[in-house]
């Protein structure tokens, strides 16, 4: 059975080394000045991205499909209810024949295992668009926002309110590969996976309150409490996050100048309070816009258009 190693995937954060990470941050920040002065930029031109959706999407969707467009490319959206993937047919035997078709696959999807094997057997770079374990795009966009309003993050205070879900997984892949302290506030019985803490214990620590958390604050983010796959216990999880919203009095305790940073979708009123979405610490519209800018110079990367 023909495997497909050498080829460069991008599944979680440990994907890329500090110095890739930095390539694909400075060159997402060159391709958003770019695009402000109208100029063209077609690096993968005639290149097809792939759009595998088992799950909802907002900001993923257009970014990566306005995305590979204004690369000269274009995407092609393939939920799994339309195509073979929802009947059934294999992950591997999909991937042979979609991988044999596109330059490029982005997979949103439950099970990290799927992606995996998704990349394991194909011929082209796999981008991992959230898994129920890790959001890896996101951070993309997290850091260069970071970056621009702040500089580097490397040494800072971050602190990660709420659960301890695949956006808080990929805070913890973050925090190794950029260098800075992660503290982690989440109530008991909905802490990040054991083994990724157990990993990156010299640069985490876990907190069942806000108040401690968020001293010396440099940079603030919360997320949705009951993410895709969840949404029988909403109920529950309100009650248990109930003490972990993220507002004014919280970000009070922070740094004077902690930015706050949600990947969104963001239910007011439960993770965050009415008003701190549009208050001036928060960046969380430059760092939805941000995922566009990312993830095309991370395109760009993973096809060898930069190095
Ligand atoms: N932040 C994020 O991934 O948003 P969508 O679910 O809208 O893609
Ligand atoms: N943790 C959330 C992130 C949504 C972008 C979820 O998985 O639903």
């Amino acid at each position: 059975m023909q495997k497909h190693m050498q080829t460069r995937h991008f599944l979680t954060l440990n994907d890329l080394s500090a110095d890739e990470l930095n390539i694909i941050i400075q060159r997402a920040i060159e391709l958003k000045k770019i695009r402000s002065e109208v100029r063209l930029h077609k690096t993968l031109e005639g290149k097809v991205l792939g759009m595998i959706f088992e799950k909802s999407s907002t900001r993923t969707r257009v970014s990566f499909e306005a995305g590979i467009a204004q690369l000269g490319g274009s995407g092609l959206f393939l939920s799994s209810n339309d195509t073979q993937l929802g009947r059934g047919e294999p992950i591997e035997d999909s991937a042979r024949v979609i991988s044999s078709m596109v330059d490029i696959v982005m997979i949103r999807t439950y099970a990290h295992q799927s992606i995996q094997t998704f990349a394991e057997y194909s011929k082209v770079p796999i981008i991992n668009a959230l898994s129920d374990d890790y959001h890896p795009c996101q951070l993309l966009a997290d850091i260069q926002t970071y970056t621009e309003h702040r500089g580097n993050p490397q040494g800072k205070t971050v602190v990660w309110v709420g659960d301890g879900n695949n956006m808080c997984h990929s805070y913890i892949n973050a925090a190794r590969l950029c260098d800075f302290t992660l503290h982690i506030a989440c109530p008991k019985g909905y802490e990040p996976n054991a083994e990724l803490m157990a990993a990156n214990a010299d640069r985490i620590r876990l907190f069942h309150n806000t108040e401690e958390a968020v001293k010396g604050a440099d940079w603030v983010v919360t997320d949705t409490w009951a993410s895709m796959g969840q949404e029988e216990e909403k109920k529950i999880r309100e009650d248990a996050f109930a003490a972990f919203q993220v507002n004014e009095e919280l970000m009070q305790l922070a740094n004077k100048d902690a930015i706050f940073m949600h990947c969104l979708p963001a239910y007011r009123g439960l993770e965050i309070s009415d008003t701190i979405m549009d208050s001036p610490c928060s960046v969380v519209w430059d760092e939805a816009e941000n995922r566009l800018h990312a993830q095309k110079a991370l395109m760009e990367f993973l096809l060898g258009a930069i190095t």
